[in-house]
């Protein structure tokens, strides 16, 4: 064999190797007009799972990248600047200066009002001018009131894949035909325990109500409003049809954590995502704190929103109070420039890694803002909590981390040295709160696949059945009557009116032809 054929042959074998991962690699877009950083370590979680899994996968996103040394290629759009007027409203909010109402829609207009700005943003414009259909395979959609941007993958004609940050709620459950299930499943805003009993049952379902038949209206026409508008009806397709292109949603949820309820087959659950399935080397000064501690290290973070000028400045010498008199060295996650004071077991750090630090078998308790995300956390590597929830769904989380006996919560609008003192002690030395936490780790790290292996496994899929539009539930393509089957009752009942109708309509023929021959009868009878 001379040279010339050896090295064909060689290349021969090794050209669809070398070519495989090439041929199988899609466009991804992975699109995340949020600002809330722990929405994004989600969402770009699941685009660097793509991109590690050999995806080209792009992220536009309005902050700086959450996961700076990214596999995938990230594009910050530069919007103006409301940290201002957001430190306020978060101000008003967790001091308890704003109804719960008003906080919903606030919270509910920033969120659009950015979704807005992205989509005027000029980069964006020309993005969209210079690219077309084709130019990417899938979209990855960060969804949070910001429906109509899914518009753009009607632009490049590709299939969608959404991503959520918590359980399934009333807004996916309409993407893919999800049930509801009123009378066993709380919705999220009204987090009752299963079963639930029947006062728990009547205010699940006005809840419920309300939001159907208030906020979604509310919502689809602003939605509705955005999408003619940079959507235009003359170059795309309705929303209605583009809504039907969601091929899967992604939920950062496991049934293990409740409440139990049916999904539809393209609703996939990856809860912890975020969570890596091996900590990465921790900051030596920090290794060498938590290492050295066997009597255990107190881990205290109010998550990546919350700064000192949100709290009130009486609350956070409580906190400091408390903790700096704990015989356990603490890991604080507070701005240096914001320092409450000094003591000898407080270590403050601007930022720590929190996944890493949960990580490490000495922390014995994780002081915390209840956000779902630090929740989670904790829930996956066993850590008993302390939680001072603030805003959101914080109440909520801690609601169901006290029931189910994993930690402890104290209220922050009447926080004082002893409520604080006392849970914290509570957790610490009562060995139930450990157990019942490490017990819940084993069950939620219990799976057929990590939530890392689900998310390839799944867009892989829905790349190669095109859209996998086989595994959409029917309901999707449904409207609301059709769906609660009012039509058919309304047909059934529409028949049986009509027999009744006919049956007394005869029934009359018959008893007047009846009394007819019966009449003379009686008159005789009167007569006689
Ligand atoms: C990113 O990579 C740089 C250089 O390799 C390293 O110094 C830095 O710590 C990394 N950052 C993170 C968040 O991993
Ligand atoms: C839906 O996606 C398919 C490709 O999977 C595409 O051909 C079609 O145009 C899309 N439809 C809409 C309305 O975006």
């Amino acid at each position: 064999m001379n040279n010339a054929k050896l090295l064909l042959l060689i290349f021969t074998i090794l050209a669809p190797i070398g070519l495989a991962p090439v041929t199988d690699a899609a466009r991804i877009l992975g699109f995340f007009s949020t600002g809330t950083k722990s929405h994004l370590l989600i969402h770009c979680s699941i685009a660097e799972q793509l991109a590690r899994a050999g995806h080209e996968v792009t992220v536009i996103g309005i902050t700086e990248n959450v996961y700076p040394n990214a596999t995938y290629k990230h594009i910050r759009l530069q919007l103006s600047d409301v940290s201002e007027k957001y430190a306020k409203t978060l101000f008003d909010v967790v001091n308890g200066r704003m109804s719960f109402l008003k906080t919903v829609t606030v919270r509910m207009r920033q969120y659009m009002s950015r979704a807005d700005e992205i989509m005027r943003h000029p980069w964006m414009r020309e993005f969209l001018r210079n690219s077309r259909a084709g130019d990417y395979d899938l979209l990855l959609f960060g969804f949070l009131m910001n429906e109509y941007q899914i518009g753009l993958a009607a632009h490049f004609r590709c299939p969608i894949v959404m991503t959520w940050v918590i359980q399934p709620a009333l807004q996916i459950h309409r993407f893919v035909g999800n049930p509801q299930q009123l009378s066993y499943v709380p919705s999220f805003v009204s987090p009752f325990k299963q079963p639930m009993n029947f006062m728990q049952r009547v205010k699940n379902f006005l809840v419920t109500q309300f939001e159907q038949n208030m906020l979604v209206p509310y919502l689809d026409y602003n939605t509705q409003k955005l999408y003619d508008y940079n959507f235009p009806s003359d170059r795309y397709p309705p929303l209605d049809e583009v809504r039907k292109n969601v091929s899967l949603i992604f939920t950062n949820h496991h049934f293990s954590q409740g409440p139990i309820r049916p999904n539809v087959p393209n609703l996939i659950e990856i809860g912890g995502i975020q969570i890596k399935e091996k900590p990465d080397p921790l900051p030596t000064d920090i290794a060498k704190v938590l290492d050295e501690s066997k009597e255990g290290v107190i881990y205290f973070s109010l998550g990546s929103n919350i700064k000192g000028s949100h709290l009130n400045e009486e609350k956070i010498k409580i906190m400091f109070n408390v903790i700096s008199k704990l015989p356990y060295k603490v890991l604080w996650k507070w701005s240096p420039t914001e320092l409450p004071g000094e003591s000898k077991n407080i270590i403050f750090r601007d930022w720590l890694p929190q996944d890493d630090i949960l990580a490490h078998p000495n922390v014995k308790l994780f002081i915390t803002h209840g956000g779902m995300g630090s929740v989670v956390e904790s829930q996956y590597h066993g850590v008993p909590m302390v939680g001072i929830p603030l805003f959101g769904d914080q109440p909520s989380n801690m609601v169901n981390v006290e029931r189910s006996g994993y930690g402890l919560a104290v209220d922050y609008l009447t926080l004082s040295e002893e409520s604080l003192n006392n849970a914290i002690q509570d957790v610490l030395n009562n060995p139930k709160y450990k157990e019942a936490v490490q017990t819940f780790s084993r069950l939620y790290r219990d799976r057929p696949m990590t939530p890392r292996e689900t998310v390839v496994y799944w867009v892989d899929y829905v790349l190669r059945h095109k859209g996998a539009k086989h595994m959409q539930s029917p309901a999707v393509h449904m409207n609301r009557w059709q769906l609660l089957s009012l039509d058919v009752i309304g047909f059934l009942l529409a028949i049986v009116l009509t027999i009744s109708v006919v049956i007394v309509k005869v029934c009359k023929l018959i008893c007047c032809r009846g009394r007819k021959n019966k009449l003379p009868k009686v008159e005789k009878a009167k007569k006689n």
